[in-house]
């Protein structure tokens, strides 16, 4: 860790209404073991030492801003005990809970989460029910906390797809959270990363066909523009939980530059402390959005110091300082 990050975890202390609900998680520390003197930069293989990481480790001032997470594992969790998959499902809606206490205290600013894909729909029926009904029972029970916690909750994807049960608690928690800015919670539903940029090409075709535009004048910014996701900006760090090393179209335009961070963890068995483990990981890192890491060097020593600055100082990674968190 850096000296100048002997840091207390001001999330903790100086927030208590972010404390009052959740106090329950709140664990002692277990320990000083800073992963960088682990092997964690060996993509894949963070989660084989498992170092003890707790909020006092982590750095202040070089927190991601926005963590995204592909919860993944829930059916395996469950066949190993020989519980069904929908147990596994129960379970990772408790990991959900854990984790959205969990960022909301590290004092993360954006939180996205993957928990229906466009091709879950082709799940068997009475699965994608239940987790339709998880989903429901979430934003019924959790509708108090996000929005005494200052949370605004959104949602990416093609919500109309979605049952009129889930929409009716959806619809109203955004609205009512929308001016909400302590920590903003994303939930893809019904999201797929191919299908929304597809979308944003048709948008663009058909401006072209109706003569409002130059295809010579279609840039990376322009199309970017007309991506959903965008506007709940590109995740710093990428979570994928059950050992998969792969991203499985989320967020494919948004994640161009993030950190991965995969772990062997099954998503029911994901704690706070297994975020503040990738967290700590992400921070161990040199993010060069392209550029060498002598420039990336020589513009933090000209006081471009969070990695925001360097992004903007670069054309193609331009999109990351703009997100609308
Ligand atoms: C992947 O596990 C997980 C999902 C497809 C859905 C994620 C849903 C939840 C965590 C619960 C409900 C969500 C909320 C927001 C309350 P998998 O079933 O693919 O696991 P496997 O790879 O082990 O089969």
């Amino acid at each position: 860790m850096h000296s100048t990050a002997a840091i207390t975890f001001w999330a903790l202390t100086s927030h208590p209404l972010r404390e009052a609900p959740w106090a329950g998680d709140n664990r002692s520390p277990r320990g000083f073991d800073h992963p960088a003197r682990r092997t964690l930069r060996k993509p894949g293989r963070e989660c084989t030492a498992l170092p003890v990481v707790n909020p006092t480790q982590i750095e202040a001032r070089n927190l991601p801003r926005h963590v995204a997470i592909i919860m993944d594992g829930n059916g395996r969790w469950a066949e190993q005990r020989g519980f069904s998959r929908t147990e596994g499902h129960r379970r990772g809606s408790d990991a959900v809970r854990r984790v959205v206490r969990a960022a909301r205290r590290l004092g993360v600013e954006a939180l996205t989460l993957f928990a229906f894909s466009e091709q879950n729909w082709a799940r068997p029926q009475l699965e994608v029910q239940l987790l339709m009904g998880l989903l429901r029972e979430f934003l019924v029970s959790e509708r108090g906390e996000i929005l005494e916690n200052g949370i605004r909750l959104r949602a990416i994807g093609d919500l109309t797809r979605l049952p009129t049960e889930v929409r009716r608690e959806l619809d109203p928690l955004q609205n009512d959270s929308a001016s909400n800015g302590a920590m903003t919670l994303t939930l893809a539903l019904s999201y797929g990363g191919r299908e929304e940029i597809a979308d944003a090409a048709k948008d663009l075709a058909r401006a072209v066909a109706a003569g409002q535009l130059d295809p010579e004048n279609i840039t990376p910014e322009l199309l970017q523009s007309r991506i959903a996701s965008v506007a709940v900006g590109d995740p710093d760090l990428l979570v994928r939980t059950g050992g998969e090393l792969r991203i499985s179209n989320f967020l494919l335009w948004g994640a161009a530059y993030s950190e991965l961070h995969f772990t062997q963890k099954l998503w029911p068995d994901f704690e706070a402390e297994d975020l503040y483990r990738a967290v700590a990981a992400y921070q161990s890192r040199e993010r060069r959005f392209g550029l060498t890491g002598g420039q990336v060097r020589n513009l933090r020593a000209a006081g471009s110091v969070s990695d925001e600055d360097v992004a903007t100082l670069v054309p193609v990674a331009k999109g990351y300082a703009h997100g609308g968190r």
